[in-house]
């Protein structure tokens, strides 16, 4: 079965085409950032403003790509939500437009479903159950995935998701929009133990996880010190990625201890962080855990993950018709 993946939740625009939901066609994704940069973070009418000019060429390049044209695809995947409504509007409305004019089903894909499933386009992609753990712009979660379809939220983050916070830190010291990646390339080559941030929320008792208090010590140091430059700000952002990073991973891996799962997966932009993909990987080998992480290029927003979502909803039976709406609070 042929499937097209659309997404246009946030601020990048994706189409791939994905065959059986294990195997990549094309994959094709126009970003955004810098539109959004100059305004140190996504403005959702110029998000849905270019997601308007941008999809029809996207979705074209992705066909061409791919070799096939629209009589070939079988199904139409778009993400209906989570996300930006305006957003998520462009990419339902192409997919409603493109199945009544070609005849060809559609479904709506919720988009952490999407980061989720993502890993099953690894040749060895783990059956369920296992944890996930969905680490992005807009969510930190943690969640039991019994089967496909089937997911039970254990844990997630009390305020900011753990992207937000390298956004919002980024913003502090200085540093290019979307921060996650201009921090993780300074933190490799800073010094992780030069300052102690705060891990919140370190009792046993709970699977959640919280970052405000994090942003708020670097924003603290800032206001004491100043920005700092060369290699105090590589030694900040080292040790501000340490602090998420063992936050997180030590809390996914007693998760997984609690749960009794010895499979667990790491999704959604964060996961392409340096430090997270080595410290999980670290911790769930310590103690026998096995560890999924989906190739950098999976982890931030695309179409096949989008497009395998929506085969795995379309096997369970969901079915999109034309009233189906864009729902920016959608929970998985
Ligand atoms: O999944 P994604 O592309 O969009 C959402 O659904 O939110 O995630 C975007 C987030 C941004 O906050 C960005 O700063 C973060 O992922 N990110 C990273 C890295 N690459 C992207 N965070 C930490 N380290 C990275 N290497
Ligand atoms: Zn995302």
């Amino acid at each position: 079965m042929l499937v097209l993946g659309l997404e246009t939740s946030c601020d990048e625009t994706a189409a791939a085409l994905v065959e059986d939901g294990r195997r990549v066609l094309s994959d094709v994704v126009s970003t955004q950032v810098d539109i959004h940069r100059r305004w140190g973070g996504v403005v959702p009418e110029l998000a849905s403003r270019n997601h308007i000019v941008q999809v029809m060429p996207v979705l074209h390049e992705a066909l061409t790509r791919a070799g096939k044209t629209l009589d070939d695809v079988d199904l139409i995947s778009v993400t209906s939500g989570p996300g930006l409504i305006g957003a998520l509007l462009v990419g339902v409305q192409v997919a409603k437009s493109l199945s009544l004019a070609t005849g060809k089903p559609f479904v709506g894909a919720n988009h952490l479903e999407g980061h989720l499933l993502a890993i099953r386009l690894l040749e060895d992609a783990p059956e369920p159950p296992f944890l996930g753990l969905v680490v992005s712009g807009g969510h930190t979660s943690f969640y039991e995935v019994q089967d496909y379809g089937r997911y039970r939220l254990v844990g997630s983050t009390r305020d900011d998701a753990a992207g937000e916070a390298y956004d919002k830190t980024a913003r502090i010291l200085g540093l290019p929009y979307p921060g996650g990646l201009p921090i993780d390339q300074l933190a490799q080559k800073g010094n992780p133990q030069a300052i102690h941030f705060p891990r919140a929320l370190p009792q046993a008792d709970t699977l959640d996880v919280s970052f405000s208090g994090l942003k708020t010590s670097v924003l603290n140091h800032v206001r004491k010190q100043g920005v700092p430059q060369g290699q105090a700000l590589a030694d900040l952002c080292a040790s501000f990625q340490e602090a998420v990073a063992d936050a997180l991973s030590k809390k996914f891996i007693a998760a997984a201890r609690r749960l009794g799962l010895q499979r667990l997966v790491v999704c959604g932009g964060v996961a392409a962080n340096s430090r997270l993909r080595s410290l999980c990987l670290e911790r769930a080998q310590e103690r026998g855990l096995q560890l999924y992480l989906p190739p950098v290029r999976l982890c931030t927003d695309n179409g096949a993950m989008i497009a395998v979502a929506g085969y795995e909803a379309w096997r369970r039976g969901l079915r999109g018709d034309v009233r189906l709406a864009a729902d920016p609070a959608w929970r998985m």
